[in-house]
């Protein structure tokens, strides 16, 4: 069955939890697809585990660009999302459609995330949705805007932090959203905002109580150097695969490969 924008309201009713899993390839497409995750999201944490960036700040237009139409030839059943990276969506809304468009002309993106709430990116979705593209929104800790939350820390931590990430949500579902990332919040303030929202959420390190859960496959597969203490590895692909190649080398210096 191919996923589509729609489903999510039934699931949401039905109780039936929403699994995500990010991509930044034709591989990791293809092993988060035939895994059976229900959205297969080219996440710009790409700039982190695939390019080897220290945030997700330097990843340009045409470098996701690329890396969402390598990931899409590996999707077919999957809800395929793509982040849009950073500055090509906040500096004014036609930026934000041009940037959108291109995302689902060029790389056969279904829907896009943007980060962040408020009025100014609640008018942003809105202008997308009119024009007929679903979006994903993202609230709580927002990796683009590291520099001004200082670090990739849990925010709402405080009442007044908590309020204004609810209302950020409820704004972004008024703005037509069809979803929304919750990360690294406190597990109570994520079981509000899904209590009050009739859009799915969607949860990374933000407690049991959301609709769905999204880690990156990076590092469910064990693939990266560092991961955050809430993500979960279920295999250490990189120490096997180190192994394994290290044993090719060796096999290739003692002769033993090819036989
Ligand atoms: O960039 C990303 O992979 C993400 C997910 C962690 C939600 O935004």
């Amino acid at each position: 069955m191919t996923v589509r924008v729609n489903q999510f309201f039934d699931w949401k009713q039905q109780g039936r939890p929403v699994a995500v899993l990010t991509a930044w390839d034709f591989m990791s497409g293809r092993i988060a697809d035939q895994a059976g995750a229900d959205i297969v999201l080219v996440g710009d944490s790409l700039a982190m585990v695939a390019l080897g960036y220290e945030t997700t700040l330097p990843l340009t237009f045409e470098e996701m660009l690329h890396h969402a139409k390598a990931a899409r030839r590996g999707v077919d059943q999957a809800l395929f999302v793509v982040d849009l990276p950073f500055l090509s969506y906040q500096v004014d809304i036609s930026g934000a459609m041009r940037s959108a468009g291109r995302m689902l002309k060029e790389a056969g993106a279904q829907a896009v995330k943007v980060e962040g709430g408020y009025l100014r990116m609640a008018q942003t979705i809105e202008a997308l949705v009119e024009s007929g593209i679903p979006v994903m929104g993202h609230v709580g800790l927002t990796p683009q805007s590291v520099n001004l939350i200082g670090g990739f820390r849990k925010q709402g931590k405080s009442p007044e932090a908590a309020d204004r990430i609810l209302q950020e949500a409820i704004a972004i579902e008024k703005a037509g959203a069809f979803s929304i990332v919750l990360e690294h919040i406190p597990a109570e303030l994520a079981k509000t905002i899904t209590e009050t929202l009739t859009i799915t959420t969607i949860g990374i390190g933000a407690g049991q109580h959301c609709d769905g859960q999204v880690l990156v496959t990076a590092d469910v597969l064990g693939l990266s150097d560092w991961q955050p203490p809430f993500a979960k590895r279920y295999v250490d692909l990189q120490e096997a695969g180190v192994d394994a190649a290290r044993q090719f080398c060796e096999d290739v210096r003692s002769q033993a490969f090819p036989l």
